[in-house]
């Protein structure tokens, strides 16, 4: 574990102690509800461990029985700093269990949160079978008056046609009410998100739900987060606005980024310049491969195609997408440009495989496209991630995943840098340049200081350093660290 991640760890376990401390004094007092969290992946799990961690009695269910398996041996089924710590320590306060019986959690709890996946479909629209099975399984067992609370991202209107289908399929309007509570946390600092939200919102025609999932919220930050109740509709698209504007954010920088590389201008510095304006803001103003990860891509996809259904063409976000697909394939572009067109036997070093540092998801990460322009070349690629390797060797098994960096750069012909990992922050340039064939370095992240880099006699590309470029070091081969 990195130090930042330490730091992260440090500052949710202080928290936690501080609001368990809290509970037990009586100076929050735990409310009389069963929370039962449908879905156990990044923001079920997530969400019910927070929602525990408030003093809640919270069951978390999935279909997934090796996952539940392993979070009833209080083991945690993906990589998210922090969250160990956090489902043990309110496991251990009872406050917190896990089933993969979905009917039963269901007939226990009067709040229902529903964290399922709603993955992109072919067309664009978001895959709400999940979350359709789910309220099926609730209508089956519908024993009780039950506020459903729906936290997975699910398309504008969504929720008027879950309340729909609810009284289409006979239950009665006073046995439910439907709340959209949309999630903003990040993976790689969920838990702290969870624990520290910019905002609150509750989306329901509900007033007394409203107050309800309010009051649950109502212990982080000592009441100060700041709520937004409002009908579902606006609710749901306050989550896609949301994430499309960031995902609009992340690509206008790597476009200026580009430029920078053409015009031998340096983003790092245009970017501080441009977010010093308070109306601005310096965050998501990092150029890098392009956005990916689950929620970025498929939120952006899916707004532009439900507008397009209202004819209301959303030129910007399409656009954004548009960008960070070709974004995706700057990096072998980098390559290309520094070595020449053919690639063909030479050994590429991939450093970072995750869409962003701190996570192991891979959900629509650049280097997925990265590896796949990369075997079209044919040729050889040694990968490294802290985290990921498993998950993207089940896409491409004849990648070779290396243990260490030290083995990822051996005799590589050029190593690219796809994810900002700490430990990638690190590196000892001089040291790697005695184990590489040939030194050319490609910093998708800029996370390398170029002048060290290239003292060490590396041929270095960054993303929209463009007064780093051509670096005259002239090229000498070196022997092979073996
Ligand atoms: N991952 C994020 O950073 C993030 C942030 C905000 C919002 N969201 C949204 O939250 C939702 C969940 O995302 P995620 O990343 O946690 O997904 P995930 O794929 O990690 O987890 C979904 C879980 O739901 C389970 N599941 C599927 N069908 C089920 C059923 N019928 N009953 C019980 N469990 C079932 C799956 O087994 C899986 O464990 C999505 O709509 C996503 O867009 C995600």
């Amino acid at each position: 574990m990195n130090n930042t991640m330490k730091k992260s760890v440090k500052k949710c376990n202080f928290l936690l102690f501080c609001l368990i401390a809290l509970v037990k004094t009586g100076c929050v007092k735990p409310i009389d509800n069963i929370i039962t969290v449908i879905g156990t992946g990044y923001v079920g799990l997530v969400t019910g461990a927070g929602f525990a961690s408030l003093g809640n009695q919270v069951i978390c269910v999935d279909i997934n029985t090796e996952k539940i398996k392993m979070l009833q041996k209080k083991q945690i089924p993906f990589f998210e700093p922090g969250l160990q710590e956090l489902v043990h320590t309110v496991a251990t306060t009872g406050h917190l269990s896990f089933t993969d019986n979905v009917g039963d959690a269901i007939t226990k709890a009067n709040i229902l949160v529903i964290a399922v996946g709603t993955p992109s479909r072919a067309d664009g629209h978001a895959d709400l079978s999940a979350l359709f099975k789910v309220l099926d399984t609730i209508i089956c067992n519908m024993n009780n008056y039950k506020i459903i609370v729906v936290k997975s991202t699910v398309p504008i209107t969504t929720n008027k046609k879950i309340e729909q289908y609810m009284l289409e399929k006979g239950i009665d309007h006073s046995l439910f009410a439907i709340v959209s509570n949309p999630e903003f946390l990040r993976e790689g600092s969920a838990v702290y998100d969870f624990l520290n939200p910019d905002r609150v919102v509750i989306g329901t025609n509900n007033q007394a739900a409203a107050q309800c999932i309010a009051d649950i919220y109502k212990p982080l930050k000592n009441g100060t987060v700041p709520l937004i109740i409002t009908d579902t509709t606006s609710a749901e698209l306050i989550k896609y606005a949301s994430n499309a504007f960031l995902a609009t954010k992340i690509s206008f920088i790597n476009e200026i980024a580009n430029l920078c590389d053409h015009v031998d201008a340096d983003i790092v510095t245009v970017a501080k310049g441009m977010g010093l304006d308070v109306r601005i803001n310096p965050y998501f103003l990092n150029p890098g491969p392009g956005f990916g990860g689950s929620c970025f891509p498929k939120d952006s996809l899916e707004l532009c195609a439900t507008a397009l259904a209202y004819n209301v063409p959303l030129d910007i976000v399409q656009g954004s997408l548009v960008v960070n697909n070709n974004q995706q394939e700057l990096a072998v572009k980098k390559v290309k440009e520094l070595m020449g067109p053919d690639l063909k036997g030479k050994t590429v070093c991939i450093l970072g495989l995750s869409f962003k540092a701190n996570t192991d998801d891979i959900r629509y990460s650049p280097a997925i496209k990265t590896i796949e322009l990369l075997q079209k070349e044919l040729v050889t690629i040694q990968a490294y991630d802290p985290v990921a390797s498993s998950h993207m060797s089940v896409l491409f098994p004849d990648v070779t995943y290396a243990a260490s960096i030290d083995d990822a750069v051996c005799n590589a012909d050029v190593i690219i840098i796809l994810t900002e990992w700490d430990v990638f922050k690190k590196i000892d340039w001089q040291k790697v340049r005695s184990q590489v064939r040939q030194p050319y370095l490609i910093d998708m992240r800029n996370i390398v200081d170029p002048v060290i880099c290239m003292d060490t006699g590396f041929v270095y590309q960054g993303i929209g350093r463009g007064s780093y470029k051509n670096n005259n070091y002239v090229y000498n081969a070196r022997p092979s660290c073996n």
